[in-house]
């Protein structure tokens, strides 16, 4: 016979709040957490009151420019694979760049995000010019252009990014293996270290959802955003796309999801945390849910509509709102913020 439930329900918030004071737990317990619906509430709670703690009631908004879904990659998962001929392919050219990123401040917005495929034409010298001239705003800028040599990162640090977005998307070898043809997660990881050394603000994370992807790999992830000390984590269900190798799989489980979320929160309490898009393309109060379970972040795409067409990196991507936004936020007693938001913003 096993436990009754309080006494289990009982043992499950222990693990929970022990998670919140030494901030890391074992690989098992992790998977314990992950495997139990009955104390999703607690996690989501837990979570909630260390992001209000340490990071507060203010949301930092980041505008997401996709200036190029040109891309060298294969990952199984993405609309813009280089296999999906489907894809209408677009670059953006560097003033057209430049005129959005002064919209972006124009607008308030303190964080511009850069995003593109790994398209090979912006160099890494020609891609800093574009980021020195941003920069006479007062904004700070994101990348998320993917892998790149650790000469080229230096570059565009130098060029003053402040930050960088690389998902590692999963930590399991042989996942990873199949999902990213040609590619390799101890290349990823270097990439990821690389970035951290040169001081980049850096943000990674992974796809819950995967096929065959288990709790386990999942609690191996987290557990790496610790080792990382990553500063920013990016948590998406997996929503697939018609026109890629894993059409004929479900969509990812949005709980599942958010409770990876809320026990990274626990885990790096002082982090910023998106409630990402994919979140509320799978359940229209996604964004709300992420943003009550321990998210402290949301990523408005600024994108031109024609191009945004362009970038379906998975189908339905919905966009932000930004008056129902301001108003869903003041119903859960939360705020935007017009600060750029780092890391060491946050008051831990
Ligand atoms: N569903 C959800 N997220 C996806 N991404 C790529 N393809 C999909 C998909 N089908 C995520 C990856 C990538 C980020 C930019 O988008 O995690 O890092």
């Amino acid at each position: 016979m096993g436990l009754p439930f309080f006494v289990y329900n009982l043992f499950m918030k222990n693990l929970i709040e022990k998670a919140k004071v030494e901030r890391i737990l074992q690989k098992s317990e992790i998977v314990q957490i992950l495997e139990d619906s009955s104390i999703n509430e607690y996690l989501f709670k837990t979570a909630d009151s260390v992001r209000k703690k340490y990071v507060g009631d203010e949301i930092y908004l980041r505008a997401l420019i996709e200036f190029s879904n040109i891309c060298r990659c294969n990952c199984a998962y993405c609309g813009i694979r280089c296999d999906n001929k489907k894809v209408q392919r677009y670059r953006l050219k560097k003033d057209e760049i430049i005129d959005l990123s002064n919209l972006a401040s124009k607008l308030g917005y303190k964080t511009l995000v850069l995003q593109s495929g790994e398209d090979c034409f912006f160099k890494a010298d020609y891609l800093a010019e574009i980021v020195k001239e941003i920069k006479k705003n007062d904004i700070a800028v994101t990348l998320s252009i993917g892998e790149r040599f650790f000469e080229e990162y230096k570059i565009l640090k130098e060029a003053g990014a402040d930050r960088f977005l690389l998902r590692i998307e999963t930590t399991d070898e042989n996942l990873y293996k199949k999902m990213h043809p040609g590619m390799s997660l101890d290349n990823r990881k270097k990439c990821l270290y690389n970035l951290k050394q040169l001081g980049y603000e850096t943000g990674t994370g992974s796809l819950i959802g995967l096929p065959d992807q288990t709790l386990e790999s999942i609690a191996s992830d987290i557990l790496f955003y610790k080792e990382l000390n990553a500063d920013m984590i990016g948590i998406g269900p997996l929503i697939t796309h018609p026109d890629t190798p894993l059409k004929d799989f479900p969509n990812g489980n949005l709980i599942l999801a958010l409770k990876v979320l809320a026990l990274t929160r626990l885990f790096l309490p002082d982090i910023n945390i998106p409630a990402t898009t994919a979140m509320e393309t799978l359940n229209p109060n996604g964004r709300i849910m992420a943003l009550q379970a321990g998210a402290n972040v949301v990523m408005p795409n600024i994108t031109l509509e024609e191009c945004k067409k362009n970038y379906q990196i998975y189908p339905g991507k919905v966009a932000v709102d930004y008056t129902k936004l301001e108003k869903d936020l003041e119903k859960i007693g939360r705020k935007i913020s017009f600060k750029k938001g780092f890391r060491s913003d946050n008051q831990i």
